[in-house]
């Protein structure tokens, strides 16, 4: 029956999307599998978007999509919101320029903003993406601590290098005890150098996770986590607590990865909901508004190892330095705090402050008109997430506390429910999970669950 199913579903597909295939086809004499980043293919092709406007998507094709992808959460506002339109408008007209290449007043600005929000965030500097953000995280943490491994835990994501690219999403068969989770390179070209140095710890248990950092304290500069793994399975309030303690009592740094959920679990991300003060966050997606932005933020003392000292610029040869560049943290970027990026992001949170409510109220209306509709055609599932992130989970069991057991929930059928769906004009990456923006209300919730129905009934 679900085979069926899947192959109807995927006629379907095929036959509303011919352009998509062709293009794809075309996009693959140039890039690598016609992607430009792996995480965007999906067999058989993936949708080529031609067109958005507030929550929606037009693709190639013609075919309009409710989208809840949203640029894997990056877009709050849904697309082309007019207040960040005109934000990026006025900061070129008014300064005459999008890029100084000196400080100018946003950089302060957004900071104070982002400090407003985050209180721990004592400190900030900008970089380009997430990724640059949990990577100069990291690099402070060894300068501030003089360790030289760190701790990440696994299933957990934190961007696309070496250091972290280790049980990303391991196959449990090679994942190691539960108890003490093995290092798995998850791409080809990393060097095994960082499977000795960084340890995979599990997550939600905090009896291992101590044991763990206890054995190995002495090398260990940081632990770095997702604090609701992969934006949606949250980390046990217990859990963090004693991961908080743990860490402090060790000297160990606590890094929160917020990139996915700052200002999307709430204005102060997961923790302002936890009630827990991290020494170091970093910042991405949602900040820079549907542009490239990273933000590393948190003790002032961490931060300050970044700080320039006199004559101790990597790039001055001239005979009167009077202190060395490795006495200072590197961090550079010709583009950090883009004058243009910065307006794009505090026009973002500036709405969001005003228009959160509304977001969190319509996440929460479509969880539950969608739980609804799964126990009416008698599927076990969950909507798993906190604030305008969740995803939806096929699976009899109670709770799912982390990678493991999210494993065991049937992705088969998911995604052949989300083939059904884009079939239906609703819009995630198959498997991916749903996010919300402002854009987002009744008629949205009410259209969706209309295909949710529809899709499930053709699934049962
Ligand atoms: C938690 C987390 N950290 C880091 C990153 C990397 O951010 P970027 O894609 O902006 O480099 C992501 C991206 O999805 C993320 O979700």
């Amino acid at each position: 029956m679900l085979n069926q199913t899947k192959n109807n579903a995927l006629s379907e597909f095929l036959r509303k999307t011919p352009q998509s295939k062709e293009f794809s086809t075309e996009a693959k004499q140039v890039m690598p599998g016609g992607v430009t980043a792996n995480i965007k293919a999906f067999d058989p092709y993936p949708i080529i978007m031609d067109q958005g406007a507030g929550a929606y998507l037009y693709d190639i094709d013609g075919n309009k999509y409710i989208d809840y992808l949203l640029s894997y959460g990056a877009l709050m506002l849904g697309h082309g919101p007019p207040a960040v339109v005109n934000a990026i408008q006025s900061q070129v007209e008014d300064d005459g320029t999008f890029l100084f290449g000196t400080p100018h007043r946003l950089e302060t600005e957004m900071g104070k903003k982002i400090r407003q929000h985050y209180p721990s965030m004592e400190r900030i500097r900008y970089t380009n993406s997430g990724t640059e953000a949990t990577l100069l995280a990291i690099r402070m943490a060894h300068a501030y601590t003089g360790k030289h491994k760190i701790a990440k835990f696994e299933g957990h994501y934190h961007g696309g290098y070496d250091q972290v690219l280790l049980s990303v999403n391991p196959s449990v068969d090679n994942a190691g005890p539960v108890d003490e989770p093995t290092s798995v390179i998850e791409s080809k070209g990393v060097d095994p150098y960082h499977q000795e140095h960084t340890i995979v710890l599990p997550f939600n248990n905090l009896d291992a996770t101590a044991e763990i950092l206890r054995k190995k304290k002495d090398d260990i500069a940081a632990v770095i986590l997702e604090p609701i793994q992969s934006g949606f399975i949250p980390a046990d309030h217990f859990f963090m607590e004693g991961l908080r303690t743990i860490t402090e009592e060790l000297g160990i740094l606590l890094i929160f990865d917020e990139v996915k959920t700052g200002f999307r679990i709430g204005l102060g991300g997961a923790q302002a909901v936890y009630g827990i003060s991290p020494d170091l966050t970093t910042l991405g997606k949602v900040i820079g508004g549907g542009f490239p932005v990273g933000i590393v933020g948190g003790k002032q003392d961490v931060l300050m190892t970044s700080a320039p000292n006199s004559n101790s610029d990597v790039f001055d040869s001239s005979q009167s330095k009077t202190s060395q560049a490795k006495d200072v943290l590197f961090h550079s970027g010709t583009y950090n705090g883009h004058p243009t990026i910065l307006a794009a992001g505090l026009a973002t949170i500036n709405v969001l402050e005003q228009e959160i409510d509304h977001v969190l109220t319509t996440t929460r209306q479509l969880k539950k008109g969608i739980s609804e509709l799964f126990a009416k055609h008698g599927i076990s599932m969950q909507t798993i997430g906190l604030g305008s992130i969740f995803n939806v989970v096929i699976t009899d069991k109670e709770k799912i506390w982390n990678h493991r057991e999210l494993q065991q929930a049937n992705f088969s059928m998911r995604k052949q429910l989300d083939f059904l769906l884009l079939n239906e004009g609703i819009y995630t990456k198959p498997l991916n999970r749903y996010s919300l923006a402002t854009v987002h209300g009744d008629k949205e919730v009410q259209d969706t669950l209309a295909a949710y129905d529809k899709a499930l009934s053709k699934l049962t």
